[in-house]
């Protein structure tokens, strides 16, 4: 596992996040003939996933070998503003015309959230063909960071932490109480490459409490990137990383 820290003016993120992801489903077309990416909701991946929407990197990338999934989902219609599909649908999906990703996104008009997160881990095994017990291995599994240290929606002090033996799991936001959809630790660990992207001056406690604190993850559950099988780049625009230690020179 590698943990790499990319520092940039805000106003090269979506660039540089869609470039990178580019390249990293690019070559799992190339090595395996297909890609499986796995997207962030909430606010912040909404510029990348337009970035790739237009010319030229919409034209860069092979979307009829991508298969694409959800890291976590709010169990409300793909109508609802709420919803991450939605905002996929908005600013990428809706823009692609002819090219076809494969999308596959949380069935949220089953009856419950129970259901639904059953129901997205027998997909997930049946579209990467794993046999019963074993995880997905995703090419690329982006995450977002709230202020509490959640990510997908693993949220702080959540039995999912510490959960094994899953790939999808439900669970209630602990403020607001939305009823979730989330990817499990094991199945977000196992990617072959995970990014978490971050910007904003309100997330740099939390960057540096992730990044240079103790680590604990039923404190702050995206520390469970220490334990991931494959790379992990963190995202940073300077107002995310603006209460790191300086950058350590060449
Ligand atoms: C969600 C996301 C969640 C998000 C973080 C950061 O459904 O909201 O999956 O984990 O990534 O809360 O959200 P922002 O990008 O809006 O700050």
């Amino acid at each position: 596992m590698s943990v790499l820290v990319e520092r940039m003016e805000s106003r090269l993120f979506n660039g540089t996040v869609a470039d990178e992801m580019i390249a990293s489903l690019t070559d799992a077309i190339q090595e395996r003939g297909r890609a499986s990416l796995v997207l962030a909701g909430g606010m912040t991946p909404g510029g990348v996933y337009r970035q790739l929407s237009i010319p030229p990197r919409v034209d860069d990338l092979d979307w009829s070998k991508v298969w694409m999934y959800w890291g976590d989902e709010r169990f409300v219609p793909h109508s609802d503003g709420r919803s991450n599909f939605k905002m996929v649908q908005e600013t990428l999906l809706s823009q692609l015309g002819e090219r076809s990703p494969k999308v596959l996104p949380v069935d949220t008009s089953l009856s419950s959230v129970e259901e639904a997160a059953a129901a997205y881990g027998e997909l997930i095994c049946r579209e990467e063909k794993l046999s019963p017990g074993q995880l997905p291995v995703f090419d690329l599994v982006l995450l977002g960071i709230g202020e509490d240290g959640h990510t997908a929606s693993l949220f702080p002090g959540s039995p999912l932490i510490q959960r094994t033996g899953g790939i999808c799991f439900s669970d209630n936001h602990p403020s607001d109480g939305s009823q979730r959809v989330t990817l499990s630790v094991d199945a977000i660990l196992a990617a072959r490459r995970i990014a978490y992207l971050v910007k904003g001056e309100s997330k740099a406690d939390i960057v540096r409490e992730v990044l240079e604190g103790a680590g604990n993850v039923d404190q702050y559950p995206a520390n469970i990137y220490r334990r991931a099988s494959g790379q992990v780049t963190w995202f940073l625009d300077s107002g995310a990383a603006l209460k790191l230690a300086p950058e350590r020179a060449g």
